[in-house]
Protein backbone atom coordinates (compact mmCIF):
# COMPACT_ATOMS: atom_id res chain seq x y z
CA UNK A 1 0.00 0.00 0.00
CA UNK A 2 1.31 3.46 -0.96
CA UNK A 3 0.20 6.72 0.21
CA UNK A 4 1.34 10.26 -0.37
CA UNK A 5 1.38 12.45 2.77
CA UNK A 6 1.32 16.79 2.67
CA UNK A 7 2.50 18.77 5.77
CA UNK A 8 1.98 22.00 6.13
CA UNK A 9 0.55 22.70 10.13
CA UNK A 10 3.23 25.05 10.35
CA UNK A 11 6.38 26.16 9.02
CA UNK A 12 7.43 23.16 6.78
CA UNK A 13 6.22 22.71 3.23
CA UNK A 14 6.69 19.05 3.48
CA UNK A 15 5.21 15.78 1.20
CA UNK A 16 6.27 11.93 1.23
CA UNK A 17 5.70 8.76 -0.27
CA UNK A 18 5.40 6.09 2.32
CA UNK A 19 4.68 2.05 1.99
CA UNK A 20 2.92 -0.03 4.06
CA UNK A 21 3.72 -3.26 3.34
CA UNK A 22 1.23 -6.59 4.52
CA UNK A 23 2.90 -7.24 7.35
CA UNK A 24 2.34 -3.70 8.81
CA UNK A 25 6.01 -2.62 8.44
CA UNK A 26 6.34 0.58 6.79
CA UNK A 27 8.93 1.73 4.35
CA UNK A 28 9.97 5.50 3.26
CA UNK A 29 10.15 6.09 -0.50
CA UNK A 30 10.66 9.87 -0.50
CA UNK A 31 10.50 12.28 1.76
CA UNK A 32 10.62 16.37 1.18
CA UNK A 33 10.92 19.01 3.56
CA UNK A 34 11.43 22.41 2.46
CA UNK A 35 11.71 24.57 5.86
CA UNK A 36 10.42 28.22 6.15
CA UNK A 37 12.92 29.01 8.55
CA UNK A 38 14.75 32.05 6.89
CA UNK A 39 11.14 33.94 5.79
CA UNK A 40 10.73 34.00 9.73
CA UNK A 41 13.90 34.45 11.64
CA UNK A 42 13.75 38.40 11.14
CA UNK A 43 10.17 38.17 13.02
CA UNK A 44 11.62 35.73 15.64
CA UNK A 45 8.97 32.99 15.28
CA UNK A 46 6.23 31.55 12.83
CA UNK A 47 4.04 34.46 11.17
CA UNK A 48 0.61 32.53 10.08
CA UNK A 49 -0.21 34.76 6.92
CA UNK A 50 3.71 34.42 6.00
CA UNK A 51 3.87 30.70 6.46
CA UNK A 52 0.61 30.55 4.62
CA UNK A 53 1.42 32.29 1.73
CA UNK A 54 4.61 29.94 1.32
CA UNK A 55 2.77 26.71 1.65
CA UNK A 56 0.97 27.96 -1.71
CA UNK A 57 3.54 28.98 -3.50
CA UNK A 58 6.24 25.79 -3.07
CA UNK A 59 3.49 22.98 -2.16
CA UNK A 60 2.86 21.62 -5.90
CA UNK A 61 6.34 21.26 -6.51
CA UNK A 62 7.62 19.63 -3.05
CA UNK A 63 4.91 17.45 -4.21
CA UNK A 64 6.27 16.75 -7.27
CA UNK A 65 9.31 16.25 -5.97
CA UNK A 66 8.43 13.36 -3.62
CA UNK A 67 6.31 11.48 -6.55
CA UNK A 68 9.64 11.83 -8.52
CA UNK A 69 11.99 10.46 -5.85
CA UNK A 70 9.96 7.38 -4.95
CA UNK A 71 9.65 6.92 -8.67
CA UNK A 72 6.15 5.99 -8.68
CA UNK A 73 3.15 7.43 -10.96
CA UNK A 74 -0.08 8.88 -9.61
CA UNK A 75 -2.06 5.87 -10.32
CA UNK A 76 -0.13 3.53 -8.16
CA UNK A 77 -0.62 5.40 -5.35
CA UNK A 78 -3.91 4.10 -2.44
CA UNK A 79 -4.73 7.34 -0.89
CA UNK A 80 -3.72 10.90 -0.38
CA UNK A 81 -3.28 12.01 3.30
CA UNK A 82 -2.93 14.95 4.39
CA UNK A 83 -2.78 16.82 8.30
CA UNK A 84 -6.21 18.71 8.64
CA UNK A 85 -4.97 20.22 11.61
CA UNK A 86 -4.42 20.93 14.42
CA UNK A 87 -2.20 24.26 13.66
CA UNK A 88 -2.11 27.57 11.69
CA UNK A 89 -5.27 27.30 9.81
CA UNK A 90 -4.02 29.20 6.38
CA UNK A 91 -1.48 26.36 6.21
CA UNK A 92 -3.65 23.92 7.26
CA UNK A 93 -6.16 24.72 4.29
CA UNK A 94 -3.51 24.91 2.11
CA UNK A 95 -2.38 21.10 2.47
CA UNK A 96 -5.73 20.06 3.04
CA UNK A 97 -7.12 21.37 -0.19
CA UNK A 98 -4.15 20.27 -2.56
CA UNK A 99 -4.89 16.68 -0.98
CA UNK A 100 -8.51 16.62 -1.96
CA UNK A 101 -7.82 17.77 -5.36
CA UNK A 102 -5.17 15.32 -6.05
CA UNK A 103 -7.50 12.76 -4.44
CA UNK A 104 -10.90 14.17 -6.81
CA UNK A 105 -8.49 14.04 -9.70
CA UNK A 106 -7.29 10.94 -9.74
CA UNK A 107 -10.01 9.12 -7.92
CA UNK A 108 -8.40 7.82 -4.62
CA UNK A 109 -9.43 7.74 -1.41
CA UNK A 110 -8.36 11.01 0.97
CA UNK A 111 -7.29 10.80 4.40
CA UNK A 112 -7.65 13.49 6.64
CA UNK A 113 -4.91 12.76 9.42
CA UNK A 114 -4.53 14.84 12.42
CA UNK A 115 -1.12 16.23 12.76
CA UNK A 116 -0.50 14.85 16.93
CA UNK A 117 -1.69 11.33 15.50
CA UNK A 118 0.80 11.25 12.88
CA UNK A 119 3.29 12.04 15.73
CA UNK A 120 2.33 9.40 17.82
CA UNK A 121 2.17 6.29 15.07
CA UNK A 122 5.76 7.60 13.73
CA UNK A 123 7.40 4.75 16.08
CA UNK A 124 5.68 2.12 14.14
CA UNK A 125 6.90 3.52 10.62
CA UNK A 126 10.38 3.38 12.41
CA UNK A 127 10.34 0.24 14.55
CA UNK A 128 7.73 -2.29 15.17
CA UNK A 129 6.12 -1.13 18.20
CA UNK A 130 3.03 -2.76 19.19
CA UNK A 131 -0.32 -1.08 20.58
CA UNK A 132 -0.32 -0.30 23.67
CA UNK A 133 2.77 1.98 24.32
CA UNK A 134 3.28 5.36 25.88
CA UNK A 135 3.62 8.89 24.25
CA UNK A 136 5.73 11.44 25.35
CA UNK A 137 4.83 14.16 22.37
CA UNK A 138 6.76 17.38 23.25
CA UNK A 139 6.94 20.25 20.11
CA UNK A 140 6.35 24.04 20.08
CA UNK A 141 2.84 23.47 20.45
CA UNK A 142 2.46 20.76 22.51
CA UNK A 143 3.80 18.91 25.91
CA UNK A 144 2.01 15.61 26.10
CA UNK A 145 1.83 11.89 27.80
CA UNK A 146 -0.62 9.73 25.90
CA UNK A 147 -1.16 6.04 26.23
CA UNK A 148 -1.68 5.06 22.70
CA UNK A 149 -3.89 2.29 22.45
CA UNK A 150 -4.74 1.69 18.98
CA UNK A 151 -5.21 3.88 15.69
CA UNK A 152 -7.59 6.40 17.10
CA UNK A 153 -7.30 5.20 20.43
CA UNK A 154 -5.51 7.76 22.38
CA UNK A 155 -5.86 8.78 26.12
CA UNK A 156 -4.39 11.68 27.41
CA UNK A 157 -2.54 11.06 30.60
CA UNK A 158 -1.14 14.49 30.91
CA UNK A 159 -0.16 17.60 29.66
CA UNK A 160 0.87 21.34 29.92
CA UNK A 161 -0.69 23.87 32.39
CA UNK A 162 1.06 26.90 30.20
CA UNK A 163 3.94 26.61 28.05
CA UNK A 164 4.80 23.49 25.92
CA UNK A 165 8.17 22.79 26.14
CA UNK A 166 9.57 23.79 22.34
CA UNK A 167 7.89 26.99 23.22
CA UNK A 168 9.88 27.47 26.46
CA UNK A 169 12.90 26.70 24.54
CA UNK A 170 12.23 29.17 22.07
CA UNK A 171 11.38 31.59 24.60
CA UNK A 172 14.36 31.69 26.33
CA UNK A 173 16.34 31.80 22.80
CA UNK A 174 14.72 34.70 22.35
CA UNK A 175 15.38 35.93 25.99
CA UNK A 176 18.62 35.90 25.47
CA UNK A 177 18.93 36.91 22.25
CA UNK A 178 19.90 33.84 20.67
CA UNK A 179 17.94 33.04 16.75
CA UNK A 180 15.21 31.29 16.13
CA UNK A 181 13.81 28.40 16.22
CA UNK A 182 15.03 28.09 20.25
CA UNK A 183 15.47 24.48 20.91
CA UNK A 184 18.77 23.71 18.92
CA UNK A 185 20.54 26.94 19.59
CA UNK A 186 19.88 26.49 23.52
CA UNK A 187 20.99 22.94 23.10
CA UNK A 188 24.13 24.47 21.59
CA UNK A 189 24.90 26.82 24.35
CA UNK A 190 23.59 23.89 26.77
CA UNK A 191 26.61 21.95 25.82
CA UNK A 192 29.41 24.92 26.84
CA UNK A 193 27.56 25.87 29.93
CA UNK A 194 27.45 24.96 33.38
CA UNK A 195 24.49 23.37 34.44
CA UNK A 196 24.46 23.95 37.81
CA UNK A 197 25.54 28.24 38.29
CA UNK A 198 21.96 29.01 38.43
CA UNK A 199 20.17 27.06 40.69
CA UNK A 200 16.33 27.23 38.78
CA UNK A 201 13.10 25.32 40.02
CA UNK A 202 11.87 22.06 38.92
CA UNK A 203 8.04 22.90 38.72
CA UNK A 204 5.60 20.16 39.79
CA UNK A 205 8.22 17.76 40.95
CA UNK A 206 7.32 14.43 42.98
CA UNK A 207 3.37 15.23 42.16
CA UNK A 208 1.30 12.33 41.70
CA UNK A 209 -0.97 14.03 38.45
CA UNK A 210 2.01 13.79 35.28
CA UNK A 211 1.03 17.39 34.50
CA UNK A 212 3.48 19.90 33.43
CA UNK A 213 3.88 23.56 34.35
CA UNK A 214 6.83 25.57 32.67
CA UNK A 215 6.09 29.01 33.21
CA UNK A 216 7.19 29.47 36.79
CA UNK A 217 10.87 28.15 35.71
CA UNK A 218 10.44 30.91 32.38
CA UNK A 219 10.12 33.23 35.30
CA UNK A 220 13.19 31.90 37.06
CA UNK A 221 15.32 32.22 34.31
CA UNK A 222 14.32 35.73 33.66
CA UNK A 223 14.67 36.94 36.99
CA UNK A 224 18.21 35.55 36.80
CA UNK A 225 18.99 36.57 33.93
CA UNK A 226 17.89 40.44 34.43
CA UNK A 227 19.89 40.06 37.56
CA UNK A 228 23.46 39.64 35.89
CA UNK A 229 22.76 41.68 32.60
CA UNK A 230 24.65 43.11 30.51
CA UNK A 231 25.29 39.05 30.27
CA UNK A 232 28.77 37.84 28.80
CA UNK A 233 29.02 34.96 26.09
CA UNK A 234 29.55 32.49 29.54
CA UNK A 235 26.62 33.42 31.17
CA UNK A 236 24.64 32.57 28.67
CA UNK A 237 25.75 29.13 27.97
CA UNK A 238 25.82 28.67 31.91
CA UNK A 239 22.17 30.22 31.93
CA UNK A 240 20.80 27.95 28.55
CA UNK A 241 22.66 24.48 30.49
CA UNK A 242 20.67 25.57 33.71
CA UNK A 243 17.89 26.01 32.12
CA UNK A 244 17.99 22.72 30.10
CA UNK A 245 18.97 21.02 33.22
CA UNK A 246 15.90 21.50 35.15
CA UNK A 247 13.49 20.46 32.25
CA UNK A 248 15.17 17.37 31.51
CA UNK A 249 14.72 16.79 35.07
CA UNK A 250 11.30 17.81 34.74
CA UNK A 251 10.90 15.54 32.12
CA UNK A 252 12.04 12.66 33.83
CA UNK A 253 10.30 13.28 36.96
CA UNK A 254 6.95 13.79 34.91
CA UNK A 255 6.94 10.45 32.57
CA UNK A 256 8.14 8.75 35.95
CA UNK A 257 4.54 10.01 37.33
CA UNK A 258 2.94 9.04 33.75
CA UNK A 259 4.27 5.94 33.41
CA UNK A 260 2.70 4.93 37.01
CA UNK A 261 -0.76 6.56 35.68
CA UNK A 262 -0.04 4.47 32.47
CA UNK A 263 0.38 0.89 34.65
CA UNK A 264 -2.26 1.95 36.79
CA UNK A 265 -5.11 1.93 34.05
CA UNK A 266 -3.91 -0.14 31.46
CA UNK A 267 -1.04 -2.54 32.49
CA UNK A 268 2.65 -2.53 31.37
CA UNK A 269 3.44 -0.09 28.18
CA UNK A 270 5.34 -1.69 25.38
CA UNK A 271 7.08 0.84 25.11
CA UNK A 272 8.27 4.19 25.65
CA UNK A 273 7.82 6.40 22.46
CA UNK A 274 9.13 10.00 22.33
CA UNK A 275 7.67 12.44 19.46
CA UNK A 276 7.76 15.98 18.26
CA UNK A 277 10.81 18.33 17.94
CA UNK A 278 11.64 18.19 21.39
CA UNK A 279 12.49 14.89 20.92
CA UNK A 280 15.58 16.12 18.72
CA UNK A 281 16.99 17.14 22.20
CA UNK A 282 20.04 14.60 22.95
CA UNK A 283 19.52 15.45 26.77
CA UNK A 284 16.18 15.28 26.98
CA UNK A 285 16.62 11.59 25.07
CA UNK A 286 19.51 10.79 27.11
CA UNK A 287 16.83 10.77 30.53
CA UNK A 288 14.16 9.27 28.74
CA UNK A 289 16.67 6.26 28.42
CA UNK A 290 17.46 6.21 31.83
CA UNK A 291 13.58 6.04 32.63
CA UNK A 292 12.87 3.85 30.61
CA UNK A 293 16.11 1.53 31.25
CA UNK A 294 14.80 1.41 35.25
CA UNK A 295 11.46 0.50 34.55
CA UNK A 296 12.51 -2.34 31.58
CA UNK A 297 10.72 -0.97 28.88
CA UNK A 298 11.83 0.08 25.45
CA UNK A 299 12.67 3.54 24.33
CA UNK A 300 11.59 4.43 20.63
CA UNK A 301 13.07 7.88 19.42
CA UNK A 302 12.70 8.21 15.80
CA UNK A 303 15.46 9.77 13.65
CA UNK A 304 16.51 13.26 14.50
CA UNK A 305 15.13 13.83 10.78
CA UNK A 306 11.08 12.37 11.72
CA UNK A 307 11.06 13.88 15.26
CA UNK A 308 10.21 17.06 13.68
CA UNK A 309 7.38 18.15 11.20
CA UNK A 310 7.73 15.94 8.14
CA UNK A 311 5.30 14.54 5.43
CA UNK A 312 6.47 11.00 5.67
CA UNK A 313 4.77 11.04 9.41
CA UNK A 314 1.44 11.56 7.35
CA UNK A 315 1.79 9.64 4.74
CA UNK A 316 2.31 6.97 7.55
CA UNK A 317 -0.62 7.78 9.53
CA UNK A 318 -2.57 7.45 6.47
CA UNK A 319 -1.56 4.25 5.96
CA UNK A 320 -2.46 3.13 8.97
CA UNK A 321 -6.29 4.52 9.12
CA UNK A 322 -6.32 3.26 5.36
CA UNK A 323 -5.52 -0.03 6.08
CA UNK A 324 -8.27 0.08 8.67
CA UNK A 325 -10.47 1.06 5.69
CA UNK A 326 -11.00 4.93 7.76
CA UNK A 327 -10.83 6.87 4.57
CA UNK A 328 -12.76 10.50 4.54
CA UNK A 329 -14.87 12.13 2.55
CA UNK A 330 -14.13 15.59 0.45
CA UNK A 331 -16.09 17.88 2.49
CA UNK A 332 -14.26 17.08 5.64
CA UNK A 333 -13.12 20.33 7.14
CA UNK A 334 -9.36 21.45 8.54
CA UNK A 335 -9.59 22.31 12.15
CA UNK A 336 -6.87 24.58 14.02
CA UNK A 337 -7.63 23.08 17.22
CA UNK A 338 -8.45 19.14 17.33
CA UNK A 339 -6.96 17.62 20.48
CA UNK A 340 -5.67 14.00 20.39
CA UNK A 341 -8.10 12.32 22.73
CA UNK A 342 -10.21 13.71 20.02
CA UNK A 343 -9.47 11.40 17.23
CA UNK A 344 -12.25 8.84 16.81
CA UNK A 345 -10.79 5.29 15.15
CA UNK A 346 -14.14 5.06 13.32
CA UNK A 347 -15.48 8.45 12.47
CA UNK A 348 -19.25 7.86 12.02
CA UNK A 349 -20.86 10.50 9.50
CA UNK A 350 -22.81 13.08 11.67
CA UNK A 351 -26.03 14.08 10.74
CA UNK A 352 -26.69 17.38 8.94
CA UNK A 353 -29.89 18.31 11.12
CA UNK A 354 -29.36 22.16 9.57
CA UNK A 355 -30.27 20.89 5.99
CA UNK A 356 -33.31 18.78 7.02
CA UNK A 357 -35.78 20.96 7.77
O1 LIG B 1 7.27 19.06 16.20
P1 LIG B 1 7.90 20.33 15.74
O2 LIG B 1 8.86 20.27 14.56
O3 LIG B 1 6.82 21.39 15.34
C1 LIG B 1 5.67 21.59 16.09
O4 LIG B 1 5.76 22.41 17.05
O5 LIG B 1 4.65 20.92 15.75
O6 LIG B 1 8.63 20.98 17.02
C2 LIG B 1 9.29 22.22 16.98
C3 LIG B 1 9.76 22.59 18.37
C4 LIG B 1 10.30 24.00 18.50
O7 LIG B 1 9.75 24.63 19.65
C5 LIG B 1 11.80 23.77 18.67
O8 LIG B 1 12.47 24.78 19.41
C6 LIG B 1 11.83 22.46 19.41
O9 LIG B 1 10.78 21.69 18.81
N1 LIG B 1 13.13 21.80 19.25
C7 LIG B 1 13.97 21.55 20.26
C8 LIG B 1 15.14 21.01 19.67
N2 LIG B 1 14.96 20.93 18.33
C9 LIG B 1 13.71 21.42 18.08
N3 LIG B 1 13.86 21.76 21.58
C10 LIG B 1 14.90 21.41 22.35
N4 LIG B 1 16.07 20.92 21.88
C11 LIG B 1 16.24 20.69 20.54
N5 LIG B 1 17.38 20.20 20.07
ZN1 LIG C 1 4.72 18.71 14.97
Amino acid sequence: MLVLGIETTCDETAAAVVERLPDGRGRILSNVVLSQIDEHAAFGGVVPEIAARAHVEVLDGIVAEAMEQAGVALDRIDGIAAAAGPGLIGGVIVGLTTAKAIAMVAGKPLLAVNHLEAHALTARLTDVTPFPYCLFLASGGHTQILAVRGVGDYVRLATTMDDAIGEAFDKTAKLLGLGYPGGPQVENEAARGNPTRFALPRPMQHRKEADFSLSGLKTALRLEAEAIAPLSDEDVSDLCASFQAAVTDVVYDRLRAGLKLFRAQYGAPNALVVAGGVAANQAIRSVLLKLATEEKIALVAPPLELCTDNGAMIAWAGAERLALGLVDTLDVAPKARWPLDEVAAARGRKLNTAAYK
